[in-house]
């Protein structure tokens, strides 16, 4: 099998052509482990993939993890985690609710609500709206790259700090089970700070390490400051320039480095179902 990759339409990442799952060689596994690390993001399509086929194609990447929120891992398959909503059967016939945009998740990198943040995700479309529902991307060592030199000398050696339940507001919950309304409330997820500037271990470059969804101030500056920093960094990396936004069909498999992108869910309609298989790759995953 002859993998080609080829950048995506947009700033950041890649289309890997030619993937057969059921028939990968050594050099295709190390041709998508070479790719996974220079592009940060890559997408896959028309693949139907079994769960054991979905796990056995994130170990070509890494370890999988499963994910602390108990309740959206799939049965009998605890290194997938199901994102769904299906209101179909719960809306009346002509429901005035029923074009309501519902799932709409602010930007952030997976899992930096925790000590460990994950290594990265591989999302398999199995259901999908007909109309919105993207998905955004964001490369945080572009972002990074491209700051003022004013602000990259303001958050040099800052630290910030995450906590899940900072997200609980900003979400419409109307059924979808995801790991931003499942675990919000849960006690295990007690705050934790990272470094605003990171250095991604692989590549030696640094990354804004912003996650705004769970971002909630930083360590010695006032609330005043803390939010006027991050919100001036939010502004910045959320720009329209640095953002690639993936439009779903079922079979898609969309696989991120979450060391160095944050992601956004659009949302879409009441109307329509959704659903989602993501693995997780363990932060302690070796690529080499
Ligand atoms: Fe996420």
């Amino acid at each position: 099998m002859a993998l080609s990759i080829r950048p995506l339409p947009g700033p950041l990442g890649a289309e890997i052509h030619g993937l057969d799952p059921r028939h990968l060689g050594e050099d295709d596994r190390a041709t998508l482990r070479a790719a996974f690390v220079e592009h940060g993001a890559l997408l896959a399509r028309n693949l139907d993939l079994s769960p054991e086929e979905h796990i056995a194609l994130t170990r070509v990447l890494g370890e999988p993890a499963i994910h602390p929120i108990p309740t959206i891992r799939m049965q009998g398959h605890p290194e997938i985690i199901v994102l769904a909503v299906d209101l179909r059967s719960s809306l009346a016939p002509d429901d005035p609710s029923a074009d309501e945009v519902i799932g709409q998740i602010p930007w952030h990198s997976d899992l930096t609500y925790t000590a460990t943040p994950s290594r990265g995700a591989l999302l398999l479309a199995r259901e999908v709206p007909p109309e919105l529902g993207e998905t955004g991307y964001i490369d945080t060592a572009a972002v990074y790259d491209a700051l003022p030199d004013r602000l990259r000398t303001q958050i040099d050696g800052l630290h910030a700090v995450h906590s899940l339940g900072q997200i609980q507001g900003q979400i419409r919950h109307a059924g979808e089970a995801n790991e931003e309304t499942e675990g919000g409330s849960a006690p295990q997820f007690e705050q934790v700070v990272h470094p605003l500037v990171s250095v991604h271990p692989e590549t030696g470059r640094k990354v804004l390490n912003i996650s705004p969804a769970f971002t909630k101030a930083i360590e010695g500056l006032s609330a005043q400051e803390g939010d006027a920093l991050l919100q001036e960094l939010k502004d910045f990396a959320t720009q329209d320039r640095f953002a690639y936004y993936h439009h779903w069909a079922v079979g898609d498999l969309f696989i991120w480095d979450n060391w160095r992108t944050m992601h956004t869910a659009t949302g879409h309609r009441k109307r329509h179902a959704r659903c989602m298989h993501r693995t997780t790759l363990a932060p302690t995953a070796n690529l080499h």
